[in-house]
C-alpha cells in the first residue's frame, strides 16, 4: 500500500518521521510532495527509496491513501487539483477550521480530519505514543479505512475519536494549540527563575519541565477520580501561610 503525503511542514514532517522512525510503513511506500522540493532533498539522502515530487497529481495516481498536510486555506485548492486522480481514495487532511461540507462540494469521497499535535514528534523513548490526535471521518469512511487509520495515529499518539465535527475545535485548542501555550509558561517561569537566582536559564527550565511531568503523572494516576484532582493537588502544595499561597 502506498501512502502519499502532500505539505511536509510542521505535522507532514512529524507524520513522516513517526512513520519511518516507527518501521510503520517502508521507504518504498512513502511518495511525498512539497509546493517547494528542496526541502524534501535532505530526507531523500537518508531515505534513498522514498519516491519525492512536487507534482501532486503524480502522487495521487501514485497513492492508495493520502494525508494532506497544507496550510488551511490552500486545502480545497489542493483537492480540486489531484480530484482528478482520485479513484475513491481516502483522503486524511489535517487542516485545522475546514469542515466535511466544504469538501463535499468538490470531493465525494471518503476523508477523514485528523488534528494531530506536535507533542507526537517522535523522541526516543520506550513508549512512543506522545500526544493527543483527534479523528473525525465522513460519512464515506468505511469500518476498515477508519480503524487503520486510528491504528496508525495510535501507534506514535493517543487517538480520540470525535463522533462529529461539533467538538473539534474546541479539542483542537486543548490538544493542538496547547503546546505552545504550554511552551510560553514553561518560557515565563524560566526566565523568573533565571531572574531572580543565581540558576542559569536552562536549569530552571530543566527543573520545570520535570515538575510538569511529574504533576501530570499525579493527576492521570486518579483521574477516575470523581472530585476534581486538580483541586486536590493545589490544595495539598498550597498550605495555609506556606510559600506557594503568599506568593
Ligand atoms: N502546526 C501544528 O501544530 C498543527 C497542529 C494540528 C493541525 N495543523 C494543521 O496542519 C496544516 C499544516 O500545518 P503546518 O504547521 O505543518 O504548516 P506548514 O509548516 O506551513 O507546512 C505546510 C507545508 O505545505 C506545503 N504546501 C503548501 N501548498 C502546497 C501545495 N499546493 N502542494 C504541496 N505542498 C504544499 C508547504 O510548502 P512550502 O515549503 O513550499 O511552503 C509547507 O511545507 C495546517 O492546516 C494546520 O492548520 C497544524
Amino acid at each position: 500500500m502506498t501512502i502519499g503525503i502532500i505539505g511536509y511542514g510542521n505535522i507532514g514532517q512529524m507524520i513522516t518521521e513517526n512513520l519511518l522512525k516507527l518501521n510503520l510503513v517502508n521507504e518504498d511506500e512513502l511518495i511525498i510532495s512539497n509546493r517547494n522540493i528542496s526541502k524534501l532533498e535532505s530526507l531523500k539522502e537518508y531515505y534513498p527509496n522514498i519516491n519525492i515530487t512536487d507534482d501532486n497529481n503524480k502522487l495521487a495516481k501514485e497513492s492508495d491513501k493520502i494525508i494532506i498536510s497544507v496550510e488551511s486555506d490552500d486545502l480545497l485548492n489542493v483537492i480540486s487539483e489531484i480530484k482528478q486522480n482520485l479513484n475513491n481514495t481516502h483522503i486524511i487532511h489535517t487542516c485545522a477550521g475546514i469542515n466535511f461540507e466544504d469538501i463535499e462540494n468538490i470531493y465525494d469521497g471518503p476523508v477523514s480530519l485528523v488534528i494531530p499535535t506536535i507533542a507526537s514528534e517522535f523522541v526516543e523513548s520506550d513508549n512512543p505514543q506522545n500526544g493527543i490526535s483527534l479523528i473525525v471521518h465522513n460519512d464515506n469512511v468505511n469500518f476498515i479505512d477508519s480503524s487503520k487509520l486510528e491504528t496508525l495515529f495510535n501507534e506514535f499518539s493517543y487517538v480520540k475519536i470525535l463522533p462529529d465535527e461539533e467538538d473539534i475545535e474546541i479539542a483542537t485548542i486543548l490538544t493542538s494549540c496547547a503546546p505552545a501555550y504550554i511552551g510560553l509558561i514553561v518560557k515565563k517561569l524560566s526566565e523568573f527563575g533565571f531572574k531572580h537566582s543565581n540558576l542559569d536559564y536552562e536549569e530552571c527550565k530543566y527543573l520545570i519541565l520535570k515538575t510538569l511531568i511529574g504533576s501530570s503523572e499525579v493527576l492521570l494516576k486518579d483521574k477516575i477520580n470523581s472530585d476534581d484532582n486538580c483541586d486536590k493537588l493545589i490544595n495539598k502544595v498550597c498550605t495555609p501561610n506556606g510559600i506557594t499561597e503568599k506568593d
